[in-house]
């Protein structure tokens, strides 16, 4: 007998997402909504943002990390009060189970926090980052408008949140696995991720697994010319825990470093994360009390990083 697997993270086409008809929101958001209700993971093809922008980040990307020691502590987040620069290995740990984090990373804040990000001395780094930045914001505030449809909302219900977004854009490395995988040092431990909507380039090493419901993990192998997406704490939050924000890790098991590109969707720091009413039956409350974005934000950093620095 033939069976049909539906996959567990699905690949999403966004082709029709710009078109500005209600029919193509409403079908690319039944299908991340679906998602979202799952795993929480699916991945995005036709997106609509320029390979070459992908790569140039990616070149950008080894640039930075191959630059000498002292060069990256000089950007380091721990001068940042946006924890904005260069993370260097071991000093965050998302799962504060196990041993920091086995991955260096640098931080970049979108055009409202512009005078708080520390760039290097890198020809092109800024420019390339912040045309990255942007390309991504603009996708999360399409991907959203696909999501308040999906969540009974009208197309635009976001929009507001976002005209100030505090969006952060990640690039990573993960040194090569200096042996066999011994379940307890990660590249990126355990964790969830505390906005609304993360966008994930990852190049062809792998690594990224997510949390079943059973406690197993699957894969989330490469796959080119996509992203992988994610829903974050706040959307959870804001959909009444409609949508699941779940966990996943990164183990790089390979001989040879993997980097990738994490571009973090987050509203506007005073945005008030608050059940949509949409997503109540008649009768039902909120499980959460509304709060204020950056306010969430700061808590989960306070939780992260061995450095506690005000944040606003
Ligand atoms: C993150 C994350 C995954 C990756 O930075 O939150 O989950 O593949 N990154 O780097
Ligand atoms: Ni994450």
């Amino acid at each position: 007998m033939e069976t049909t697997t539906i996959a567990e993270i699905p690949t999403i086409s966004l082709a029709g997402l710009r078109s500005g008809r209600l029919e193509d929101l409403e079908r690319i958001g039944a299908e991340i909504g679906q998602a979202a209700r799952g795993l929480g993971f699916f991945s995005v093809a036709d997106h609509g943002i320029p390979s070459e922008l992908i790569d140039a980040a990616y070149a950008q990307a080894r640039a930075f990390f191959s630059l000498p020691q002292a060069a990256k502590d000089a950007v380091s987040v721990v001068q940042s009060k946006r924890y904005l620069g260069y993370v260097k290995i071991g000093e965050e740990n998302l799962d504060p189970t196990v041993p920091g984090d086995v991955k260096e990373c640098y931080n970049a804040g979108g055009p409202v926090h512009e005078n708080d990000n520390q760039w290097p001395d890198l020809p092109g780094f800024r420019e390339t980052l912040q045309a990255y930045h942007d390309a991504s914001l603009e996708l999360v505030v399409l991907l959203q408008r696909a999501i308040a449809v999906d969540l009974g909302a009208d197309p635009s219900y976001f929009d507001p949140h976002f005209t100030a977004s505090v969006g952060m854009l990640r690039i990573l490395r993960y040194p090569p696995h200096p042996g066999t995988f011994d379940g307890s040092v990660y590249g990126a431990g355990a964790h969830t991720d505390y906005g609304n909507l993360t966008l994930l380039a990852q190049d062809d090493v792998g690594g990224l697994e997510v949390r079943r419901r059973d406690g197993t993990w699957v894969d989330v192998p490469p796959e080119p010319n996509t992203f992988v997406c994610n829903i974050g704490d706040c959307l959870m939050r804001w959909s009444n825990d409609v949508y699941v924000s779940n966990a996943h890790r990164v183990v790089n098991r390979a001989a040879r470093e993997r980097f990738s590109i994490a571009y973090f969707g987050d509203p506007n720091a005073d945005s008030l994360v608050d059940c949509l009413p949409s997503v109540l039956a008649p009768g039902e409350a909120p499980k959460y009390p509304p709060v204020r974005f950056a306010d969430y934000l700061r808590s989960r950093y306070e939780d992260t990083y061995a450095v506690v620095v005000p944040f606003s």
